[in-house]
């Protein structure tokens, strides 16, 4: 008799390890199954996120600026520092050190609320009696049984053609995150949030760095005001950034990889870089799960095919995060985790895409929610922005970093912010406000009425909402 479950979540990232603990505390009896393996063949549960995404890149951008703070800006402070130096391995060693904090600590989550873990990989097998048969292959070896299935197996980088991914010179964000020294030059293909953030990182620690982009348009996705910024501000930083490519092939040899492509002038170019990051999106992931055996749908790029409540064709099966459509953020596959197992519940909660906020780590970091300038020309709506540099912010000036703004774009007529925009300091911070003021459906002159405190970098955000109205106070 297999192991009989309420809930059976496939993948422990966070859509699938969220959506199992809210399983969990709604009353349901719920298994997690993840098969990520840490360095000595144990459970590291946490998906992309954890081990190779969100949480060891942000550790390596840590570490990284405080290095280009050490070398380039405690001068304007005062601090003298001798014989700088980068120790790579320990910095790396500190950055699997977060990762594994992370891990345990899930481990220690599914323990307090009572989820069933089994690490391995889970396949279904059939349609049982009691709702699916899943088969978990790995540490443990069984065959278990859930009356609901939710789906959470999330993504895998896209390689490009003929130049597979060997994670010593041709590297993902996996062999990205784990380079042994820095490399003299370095090479990116796709000038994302990958490109952008990894490229960071290696320039920061002293790589001669270039990025390669097919689109003729800089993150095209972002506000292009600010995303002119932006491009300002990490040309000046040394990363060369080339827009309009169009890549031939990817050779490697010995100890290097050239890249050939034609420049945006059409022009045959090389490029010879010691490692090569390849960042140019990525790829729902299905491997293993056996589809087939139940007939679940997937569209023609690999995605799991569900509709607005993450349902999928089957009866009781759910799937949530960067496996079906949406944008591939950790967040929002937590946000459809939790419904998810609430709508197991039967209650009837929403997830709200339009209020999904975006941020870029980089220096200046870029965050934004809501509709670009672009969108709302696209589809004629009548609207009002504002502006506020944080050149202008005591707060900015104080800390010695006052590139970039605060943009809000708001209706024309009934003043409600349609989305806010913003490149500079802690962005990745300031942006929860505009998150925040957007669900409750604010408008421009609600955020221009609320006393920030002074001084501080949210003050610009009050700013950008007088500038709405033209008429902020200290610019
Ligand atoms: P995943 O995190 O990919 O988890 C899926 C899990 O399922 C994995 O553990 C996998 O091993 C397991 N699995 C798959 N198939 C099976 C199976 N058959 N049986 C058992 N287990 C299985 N997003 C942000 O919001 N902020 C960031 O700062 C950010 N930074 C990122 C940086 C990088 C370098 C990368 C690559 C991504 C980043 N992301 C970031 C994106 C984020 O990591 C993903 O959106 C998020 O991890 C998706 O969560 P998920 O649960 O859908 O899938
Ligand atoms: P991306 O979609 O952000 O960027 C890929 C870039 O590569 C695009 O600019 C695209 O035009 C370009 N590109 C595609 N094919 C190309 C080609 N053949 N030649 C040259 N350029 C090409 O994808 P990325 O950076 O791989 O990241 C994947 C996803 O991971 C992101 O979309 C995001 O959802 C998530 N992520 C989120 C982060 C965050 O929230 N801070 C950080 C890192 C990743």
């Amino acid at each position: 008799m297999s192991k009989q479950f309420d809930v059976v979540v496939i993948g422990g990232g966070p859509g699938g390890y969220i959506a199992a603990i809210r399983a969990a505390q709604l009353g349901f009896n719920t298994a997690c199954i993840d098969e990520w393996k840490n360095d000595k063949g144990g459970p590291a549960p946490g998906g992309t996120c954890t081990n190779v995404g969100c949480i060891p890149s942000k550790a390596l951008l840590q570490s990284s600026e405080y290095f280009e703070h050490a070398g380039h800006s405690f001068g304007d402070h005062g601090i003298g520092l001798k014989d700088l130096s980068i120790d790579v391995a320990k910095m790396l060693g500190r950055k699997d050190a977060v990762v594994k904090q992370n891990n345990e600590g899930i481990l220690y989550l599914f323990k307090k609320n009572k989820v069933t873990f089994f690490h391995g990989r889970g396949a279904f097998l059939r349609v049982g009696d009691a709702g699916y048969d899943v088969q978990v292959t790995g540490a443990t070896e069984e065959v278990i049984s859930g009356k609901h299935i939710i789906l959470a197996t999330g993504s895998n980088p896209r390689a490009l053609p003929g130049a597979a991914f060997d994670e010593d010179k041709v590297l993902s964000n996996d062999g990205a995150l784990r380079i042994g020294a820095v490399p003299k030059r370095l090479g990116v293909i796709g000038s994302g949030v990958i490109g952008l953030e990894m490229g960071s990182v290696w320039r920061r620690l002293g790589a001669d760095v270039t990025v390669l982009e097919g689109l003729p348009t800089f993150l095209g996705a972002v506000d292009q005001q600010i995303a002119k910024e932006a491009h300002k501000a990490f040309t000046k930083q040394g990363l060369k950034i080339e827009l309009g490519v169009k890549i031939d092939k990817v050779t490697s040899g010995k100890s290097s990889v050239t890249v050939t492509y034609a420049n945006a002038k059409g022009e045959a170019t090389k490029l010879e870089v010691d490692r090569l990051i390849v960042s140019i999106g990525r790829v729902p992931n299905t491997i293993g799960l056996n589809p087939e055996a139940v007939g679940l749908k997937l569209d023609e790029r690999g995605a799991i095919v569900v509709d607005d409540h993450c349902r999928t064709n089957l009866p009781n099966v759910w799937a949530v995060g960067d496996v079906v459509r949406g944008p591939m953020l950790a967040h929002k596959a937590e946000e459809e985790g939790v419904a998810v197992a609430e709508r197991i519940a039967g209650q009837h909660p929403h997830v709200n895409f339009n209020t999904v906020p975006w941020v870029i780590y980089t220096s200046p970091e870029i965050a934004w929610v809501g509709q670009t300038e672009q969108q709302l020309k696209a589809e004629g709506r009548e609207f009002k922005a504002g502006t506020f540099p944080f050149l202008a912010n005591g707060r900015a000036r104080a800390m010695g970093d006052t590139t970039g703004m605060v943009k809000m774009l708001a209706d024309a007529k009934t003043d409600e912010i349609l989305g806010v925009h913003i490149v500079g300091p802690f962005a990745s911070e300031l942006i929860a406000e505009a998150v925040v003021a957007m669900e409750f459906r604010a408008s421009s002159e609600d955020i221009a009425r609320i006393c920030h405190a002074h001084p501080s970098l949210s003050e610009s955000t009050k700013e950008a909402a007088l500038a709405v109205d033209k008429r902020t106070l200290n610019f």
